[in-house]
C-alpha cells in the first residue's frame, strides 16, 4: 500500500527494455544521437509544431535551467506559495538565476489566478527601484494540491503575462496526469494557451529518470545549452535520457499510465469520502488524492504498513491531511487493500500488520 509518492514508482518495462536496446554499439555523444533528435521531432509532433527539446535527468533540474533562460538575476518568478521551486528545490532556481526572487502567492486550490499576478506586478511598479521586477510566471501542472488547471485558465494566466511583458513557465512534472484527466490535446494546455517554456516530466510517470525542457520558441532557448552543460546537466551518453524518453511517447505509454495512476487516485477517493471520519479536501483531478482524517487513524494506518506523507493542513480544515499519491504501477489490490484496512481501523477495531500486508 504505497501511496508516499509517484518517486517511489518503479520504472515501466518498456523504457527499461529501450535502455537495452540502445545498449549496442558506439553512437554520437552529448545529444548529438538520432535518438535524442527523434524524441525532439516527436514531441514537435505530439504538440503540433516546431519546437525544441532538451533532456536532463531531474524535474529541478529542468525548472531551473528553464527559469534562468527567462529571467535576469535581479528579476522575479511568480509562483502559487507551495510550488516544488519554491519549497522542494532547496534554493535552486535562486542559485540557477543567479539570484532572482520567487514571489510566492497562496491559492487554497494550488492554482494561482490572473488578478493575482495583476496585483503583484502593480505592488512591483509602485514601489520602483526597490522592488524585485519579476520576469517570468511558473505554474504547476498537475498543481501540487492535485488540481489541474484548465486550458481556458492556462489561457488566463497567459494573457495576463503578456500584458505584463512576463514569459509563462509551467512545471510539468505531473503533466500527463493533467493532460489525460482534461482529455484536450498537449497543445491547447501549454502553446496555445500561452506557455512558454514547458518542463515536460517523465519521471514520475514511467521513466528511470529524464526529463525534457521545451522550448516553444526556439529563440527564447538561447544559451539553455551551454547553461545545461555548465550546470552539469549535460549527459555525454544521452542515447540513455532519450531512450527513456522515445519510449515513453511511443506507443502513447506515457498517456496510459498516466490514465492509469489517475483511475486509481479516483478509486481511492471514492472509497476515502464513503467513510465518515474522512473528507477529500482537493478536488481529485490527477493522480493525488488530500484526504484529511484524524491523526489516531492515520497514525494506525501507517503502523499497519500503509505509506503516505502527513501533509500540511488545507487552510479551513482542522484535522491533518495525508497526501496519496498513485501512480502507473499502482494496483487495484493496493487501492482495495488500504479502503479496507482503513474501513476496519475507522470503525474502530483493531487490526495487524498480519491481516492487512499487501
Ligand atoms: C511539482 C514537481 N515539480 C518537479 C519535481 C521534480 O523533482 P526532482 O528534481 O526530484 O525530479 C517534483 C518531484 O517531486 C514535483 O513534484
Amino acid at each position: 500500500m504505497n501511496f508516499a509518492s509517484d518517486n517511489t514508482a518503479p520504472a515501466s518495462p518498456e523504457i527499461l527494455a529501450a535502455l537495452s536496446a540502445v545498449n549496442v554499439g558506439g553512437l554520437a555523444s552529448y545529444g548529438a544521437d538520432p535518438i535524442t533528435a527523434r524524441v525532439q521531432a516527436r514531441l514537435a509532433e505530439i504538440f503540433g509544431r516546431p519546437l525544441v527539446a532538451y533532456p536532463v535527468a531531474t524535474g529541478t533540474a529542468a525548472n531551473v535551467l528553464a527559469l534562468a533562460t527567462l529571467v535576469r538575476p535581479f528579476g522575479g518568478v511568480v509562483c502559487h506559495e507551495e510550488a516544488h521551486i519554491a519549497t522542494d528545490e532547496c534554493g535552486a532556481p535562486e542559485f540557477y538565476t543567479g539570484g532572482a526572487k520567487l514571489v510566492t502567492l497562496p491559492a487554497t486550490d494550488g492554482k494561482i489566478t490572473p488578478d493575482q499576478i495583476d496585483a503583484v506586478m502593480a505592488r512591483a511598479h509602485d514601489h520602483g527601484v526597490h522592488h524585485v521586477m519579476p520576469e517570468a510566471v511558473s505554474i504547476t501542472q498537475a498543481s501540487e494540491w492535485g488540481t489541474v488547471y484548465s486550458p481556458t485558465e492556462v489561457a488566463a494566466i497567459g494573457a495576463a503575462c503578456r500584458r505584463h511583458g512576463l514569459k509563462l513557465h509551467m512545471d510539468g512534472a505531473r503533466f500527463a496526469n493533467a493532460l489525460v484527466s482534461i482529455g484536450c490535446s498537449a497543445a491547447d494546455l501549454t502553446w496555445r494557451a500561452g506557455v512558454d517554456v514547458l518542463s515536460f516530466g517523465a519521471t514520475k510517470n514511467g521513466a528511470l529518470a529524464a526529463e525534457a525542457v521545451v522550448f516553444f520558441d526556439p529563440a527564447l532557448a538561447d544559451g539553455f545549452e551551454r547553461r545545461r552543460k555548465r550546470g552539469g546537466q549535460l549527459w555525454s551518453k544521452m542515447r540513455f535520457l532519450s531512450a527513456q524518453l522515445e519510449a515513453y511517447l511511443a506507443g502513447d505509454l506515457w498517456l496510459h499510465n498516466a490514465a492509469h495512476a489517475n483511475r486509481m487516485a479516483t478509486r481511492l477517493a471514492a472509497g476515502l469520502a464513503a467513510l465518515p471520519k474522512l473528507e477529500i479536501v482537493q478536488p481529485v483531478q490527477a493522480n493525488e488524492v488530500f484526504a484529511s482524517m484524524p491523526p489516531t487513524l492515520s497514525a494506525a494506518l501507517q503502523a499497519d504498513g500503509a505509506q503516505f506523507y502527513d501533509w500540511i493542513p488545507v487552510q479551513g480544515t482542522a484535522a491533518p491531511v495525508a497526501r496519496l499519491v498513485t501512480a502507473f504501477s499502482t494496483t487495484e489490490a493496493e487501492v482495495e487493500a488500504f479502503l479496507a484496512l482503513t474501513r476496519t481501523l475507522s470503525a474502530g477495531r483493531v487490526s495487524s500488520q498480519k491481516d492487512h500486508a499487501v
